[in-house]
């Protein structure tokens, strides 16, 4: 028989598969899912037409050992590329291992269809039995192997496709913070967004670090609905300007946002200064000379949101205190105070930890001039303030290096912030 030739035949293929790699395109982009999944699936679907299209060298059978030899090796470097670009899109490792465990599916099963025909059946009951058991035993594997995966729990699944959608009235404070929780894990924030030591993507910011809960609720509330009108810092590639979805105004309810919202406004962290960037390119508000002109303004007593509070008035405009007793910001080697039950001894200015300064600045000293500005103005401007602060021993233009990132605290600080008493009541 003529063969027709490779090109035509390949041409053939390519729009015989066409179709279905556009429905699989469109598949990918209504889950939302990354743009690098829509052009790898698209992809093998159209590697898959190729290989069809390309002309069977001879018409002899492969032996079983000849079969394996060659599409282990195919389905080995496939499994590799799925690992690598389902971590890359940031998928839990859970799934990684299943998208790897269903290449080895396809494996087993492309390798069953190219086995030789068995020898015709005696009778009708034989392969009818056969068949029979061939399936159960497949079905019987597939279930003993999903029921071993997390996230299969169909109990948990219904249960949550039943639960009626938040409504807050009758609902206190702490509980309408577990219930913003639960709306951050059902609407996929975790996919992208780490909180603190929670979640497995750094895709968005880590908004423990990067303390949203410093911001004030309008601010949050907007990044929410509106991701696109302003971009977080560092966040500024295209990618990640377009990867936050814009859809949670209309999938969520107003009770929900307001959830969500109070949520977020819980994720601080009182021992360190906020954390800025796309990891592993992160940087610390000390370095950040944005920050440091907000804080100018601050510390001078210029910003409208803290009007009423300048630092200047007693630490001086320029550093030089204008009050006895004011800390002078010039000294690196000044001390902390000795009005305090719990000072830090020895510790020079220019190696305070971030601790302290937001805890004098927040709680002030005892029976000073320096007044617990924390229980009056938001912690986001004093923040700043305090970074601005330490620019006159260590100013910006100096520096030879930035200030080490904190590592991310865990479970048990998170914990212990608590415990201790870190937080103020009412947290502004
Ligand atoms: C597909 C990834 C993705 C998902 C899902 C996602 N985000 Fe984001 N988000 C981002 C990225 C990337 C940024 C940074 C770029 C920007 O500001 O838009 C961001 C920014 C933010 C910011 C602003 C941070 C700042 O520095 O101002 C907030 C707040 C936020 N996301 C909250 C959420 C919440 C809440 C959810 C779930 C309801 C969510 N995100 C779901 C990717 C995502
Ligand atoms: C009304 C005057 C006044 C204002 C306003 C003021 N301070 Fe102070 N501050 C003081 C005095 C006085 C001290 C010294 C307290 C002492 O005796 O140890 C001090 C001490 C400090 C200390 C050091 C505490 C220690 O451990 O030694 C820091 C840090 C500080 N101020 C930061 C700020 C910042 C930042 C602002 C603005 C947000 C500010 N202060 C506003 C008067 C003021």
């Amino acid at each position: 028989m003529q063969q027709p030739s490779f090109f035509k035949n390949l041409i053939g293929m390519f729009l015989k598969f066409l179709p279905l790699a556009v429905v699989i395109w469109l598949i990918v982009a209504w889950f939302g899912l990354p743009d690098i999944m829509r052009w790898a699936l698209a992809g093998v679907v159209m590697v898959y037409a190729f290989l069809l299209a390309l002309p069977s060298k001879r018409l002899a059978e492969k032996s079983f050992g000849q079969n394996i030899k060659f599409k282990l090796p195919i389905i080995i470097v496939v499994a590799g590329a799925i690992w690598v670009m389902a971590g890359k899109a940031g998928f839990p490792v859970w799934w990684q291992i299943e998208f790897v465990s269903f290449a080895f599916v396809g494996l087993a099963f492309f390798i069953l269809l190219d086995t030789r025909a068995l020898k015709p059946e005696k009778s009708t009951s034989s392969w009818v039995f056969r068949l029979l058991t061939t399936y159960a035993l497949a079905s019987g594997l597939f279930i003993a192997i999903t029921a071993q995966l997390p996230q299969f729990d169909p109990q948990v699944e219904i249960e949550k496709l039943n639960r009626p959608p938040i409504k807050l009235s009758g609902l206190a404070g702490p509980e309408v913070i577990a219930a913003g929780r639960e709306v951050f894990e059902n609407n996929k924030c975790f996919n992208c967004h780490k909180v603190f030591w929670e979640g497995n993507s750094d895709r968005g910011p880590n908004l423990g670090s990067k303390q949203i809960g410093l911001y004030s609720e309008e601010y949050i509330r907007n990044q929410i609905i509106d991701p696109r009108a302003d971009q977080a810092p560092g966040f500024e590639d295209k990618k990640s300007k377009k990867a936050m979805p814009t859809y949670y105004e209309e999938d969520l309810s107003e009770d929900e946002i307001h959830a969500l919202v109070s949520y977020l406004k819980t994720l601080r962290d009182p021992t360190h200064m906020p954390v800025e960037g796309k990891f592993p390119n992160q940087w610390t508000w000390w370095d950040d000379p944005k920050i440091i002109a907000e804080g100018k303004v601050v510390f001078e007593g210029a910003e409208p949101a803290t009007e009423g509070l300048n630092c200047a008035v007693c630490h001086g405009k320029d550093g030089i205190p204008m009050m006895t007793g004011a800390l002078d910001f010039r000294n690196a080697e000044q001390h902390d105070t000795d009005k305090m039950p719990d000072q830090l001894k020895g510790v020079p200015l220019k190696e305070w930890p971030d601790a302290l300064w937001y805890k004098r600045v927040t709680r002030g000293v005892d029976n000073t001039p320096m007044a617990p500005w924390g229980m009056i103005f938001q912690h986001l401007y004093l923040w700043k303030a305090e970074a601005y602060a330490r620019t006159f021993h260590d100013p910006l233009d100096k520096r030879t290096e930035k200030r080490p990132v904190p590592p991310i605290p865990t479970k048990e600080d998170i914990a212990k912030w608590k415990t201790d008493e870190l937080f103020l009541d009412p947290l502004l």
